[in-house]
């Protein structure tokens, strides 16, 4: 593989402008529907759901050992033939670590600060991604850690001033980014979704990188990244959530390896199309010791069969199509035909602890349909020895439900606030902490 031709955007086609307008449209569409009101759940049509504990061929799950051994290799079975795609690959032997800088006293000496290169192909040209990290000084040994992709560059989760503008791909989230190329005024513009010093001050570290720079996010770049190891082509080839989930796999094996991260405490985080990264990373990789789900809406852990907000044709148009693979597009208005959701995305999580984050104006991710998405796979945490999303009803907004399911409603937007982190930190407290 060779990462040094460079995007194609980079040459400046002028069809890429025509697609960077498409996606632009796009955005614009999902931020003005995720301002609609969930809508009177009197009225929602929701079709039959996915049953967590029957196999495809009818039997019915009895045992812990049956969903081990059997249901939970189907649905991962299922959701890389019908809406991810398969990942060819794990760890590769060419992947290197280098430590680009070590900062002992970052942040008024509160944290220490890497950045860490993860060399895809073991060389600097090739394909990559960088990782910042950020631990805490004041609390001595192993500490969890949140790992999230972010979509504007690194620069953009805090406003430190010594950080590296970078020249990767950026996605340009809230703002438009021309070219999508960064520049110093988008330092640290996305600090508020980052709350950097209320988490180290609670013990916790945070890392980072960039999902551009695995793999821009526009269509037919899968060959920047890591898909390039094994190219679409296939009803179920991997989509462009298949290579960022895989990217956030090998940020992992790096965790590993640092002393004073704790390996066995590390959750996956993820906003948006993130979110759905996140889920999709840690239901296949079960190094992931919890996940956070940050408006992971629908293909992430909303309902598709409960028809609100965003519906299949709307993930498989073509400004995001390409982050699924190519059979999904069988399940645009078929839902009902869907062999997997979001329900079965969080079953995959199980029996780890799995936070549900919603905000009630996001009608285009179905705040309700990620709160009964997260009671449905509760059956399968029970199943496990665990408790499930301990609530029946839809909680109110600003209530946190702690159970290991956990779930939490922000009156609000689609986003992530501090107000969110306060939410995460309590309930990690108690799932994520030894
Ligand atoms: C669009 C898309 C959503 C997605 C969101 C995002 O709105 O339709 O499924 O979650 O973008 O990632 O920002």
């Amino acid at each position: 593989m060779d990462a040094d031709r460079g995007f194609q955007f980079r040459r400046r086609r002028p069809v890429s402008i025509r697609r960077l307008g498409i996606a632009l449209v796009a955005a614009a569409i999902g931020c003005a529907s995720a301002e609609d009101p969930p809508g009177d759940a009197a009225e929602v049509e929701t079709l039959p759901l996915v049953d967590l504990l029957v196999l495809a061929d009818g039997s019915v799950v009895e045992t812990a050992e049956d969903w081990r051994d059997r249901r939970r290799p189907e649905l991962l079975e299922l959701f890389a033939a019908n809406m991810h795609g398969r990942t060819p690959i794990g760890r590769p032997e060419s992947l290197r670590f280098v430590v680009r800088e070590e900062k002992p006293d970052a942040r008024s000496g509160s944290a220490t600060r890497l950045r860490v290169g993860i060399l895809f192909e073991g060389r600097e040209g090739g394909r990559r991604m960088e990782l910042l990290l950020h631990l805490p000084n004041q609390v001595e040994g192993p500490v969890p850690v949140f790992f999230g992709l972010n979509f504007d560059g690194n620069f953009t989760t805090t406003a430190e001033d010594d950080l590296p503008v970078p020249d990767h791909y950026v996605q340009g989230l809230y703002q438009k980014v021309p070219d999508h190329r960064a520049d110093e005024s988008m330092r640290g513009c996305h600090a508020s979704m980052w709350p950097h010093d209320a988490i180290l001050a609670r013990g916790y570290g945070l890392a980072t990188a960039c999902y551009g720079e695995v793999e821009p996010d526009l269509p037919r770049q899968w060959w920047h990244g890591p898909r390039v190891l094994a190219p679409p082509g296939e009803p179920d080839s991997w989509g462009a959530i298949g290579g960022w989930a895989w990217a956030m796999s090998r940020a992992l094996d790096y965790l590993e390896t640092h002393p004073r991260v704790d390996a066995g405490r590390v959750a996956a985080v993820g906003f948006s199309r993130l979110g759905k990264t996140a889920m999709w990373a840690a239901a296949q990789d079960e190094r992931f010791a919890a996940v956070i789900s940050q408006n992971s809406g629908k293909g992430g852990v909303s309902l598709s069969k409960r028809i609100s907000g965003e519906r299949v044709s709307n993930l498989t148009g073509t400004s995001i199509g390409h982050w699924f693979c190519p059979r999904y597009r069988r399940f645009a208005d078929n839902e009902a035909a869907l062999p997997v959701d979001g329900n079965c995305l969080a079953a995959l999580i199980a029996p780890r602890p799995l936070l549900i984050l919603s905000a009630s104006e996001d009608g285009w991710s179905d705040p309700e349909g990620e709160f009964l998405s997260g009671r449905s796979a509760g059956a399968v945490y029970e199943l496990l020895g665990h408790e499930g999303l301990e609530t029946e009803e839809w909680p109110e907004p600003g209530v946190l439900v702690d159970s290991r399911v956990g779930y939490y409603l922000r009156r609000g937007k689609h986003n992530v606030t501090p107000e969110d982190w306060r939410a995460t930190l309590d309930w990690a407290d108690r799932h994520l902490k030894r």
